[in-house]
């Protein structure tokens, strides 16, 4: 039998403009090819669009959500809450840590994380709750941020797949103490590779985040 060509589907195909080309010529021809001055301009951009007071670039949205795990201090045990319908790295950056994920279900319809039934599930190990903005849907942030308030909980808005989205008219991205975004190929803006941290912060964690696993920790850097 002779084999038919396959029709190629691709997961993405981004719009990558002749503007975008020469923005890359123009920093690959620059005396900084890593931590320039188009790195503090793009997490300015970011934080500003977001309306957070800080952002902190990374490798991958991977990396974002492990480092807010470990800004946040979560290790050995703590219970993080988190959805099992996402990327495996929202619950992943929790076991990076040693601190443990648990799985609250999801609403059908929205494919979140089910707000509802997140004050359940909630023990006296608990320390954060990991949302899910799934497939660029914001969770209900009004409802998680009442149960984090209520039992003293850390939120880490995984937003990775939901820059320019809208919940009750704030950007996703800025609820919580922390939120992270995605800039792989099928996301909505790509950088190749990429993410970034975003804080209700002022001060620039990256030494917190290597050097002082906690520093983010609810207050200590307000
Ligand atoms: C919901 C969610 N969280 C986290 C990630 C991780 O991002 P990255 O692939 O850049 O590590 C992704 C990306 O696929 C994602 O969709």
């Amino acid at each position: 039998m002779i084999a038919q060509p396959q029709p190629e589907y691709h997961l993405s195909r981004p719009d990558i403009t002749d503007a975008d080309v020469a923005a890359v010529v123009a920093v690959l021809k620059s005396p900084y090819l890593a931590l320039g001055p188009k790195l503090s301009a793009f997490e300015e951009a970011i934080a500003s669009y977001v309306g957070r007071k800080c952002a902190v670039a990374v490798n991958s949205g991977t990396s974002g959500l492990h480092l807010a795990v470990r800004a946040l201090g979560l290790a050995d045990g703590d219970e993080v809450l988190t959805s099992p319908f996402s990327f495996v790295a929202s619950a992943n950056c929790a076991l990076f840590e040693r601190a443990v994920p648990r799985f609250v279900d999801i609403d059908p319809d929205t494919l979140n994380l089910d707000a509802s039934k997140l004050e359940k599930a909630v023990t006296d190990k608990t320390r954060a709750i990991i949302p899910v903005d799934i497939f660029g849907l914001p969770c209900d942030m009004d409802a998680v941020n009442d149960v984090a308030r209520k039992h003293g909980l850390a939120v880490i808005e995984d937003a990775c797949e939901a820059i320019g989205a809208t919940y009750k008219g704030k950007k996703a991205g800025s609820f919580g103490e922390v939120a992270v975004f995605a800039f792989y190929p099928n996301k909505q803006m790509t950088t190749g590779e990429g993410g970034v941290l975003v804080t209700r912060y002022r001060n620039r964690p990256q030494r917190a985040l290597d050097e002082k696993p906690g520093a983010l920790r609810l207050g200590r850097m307000a």
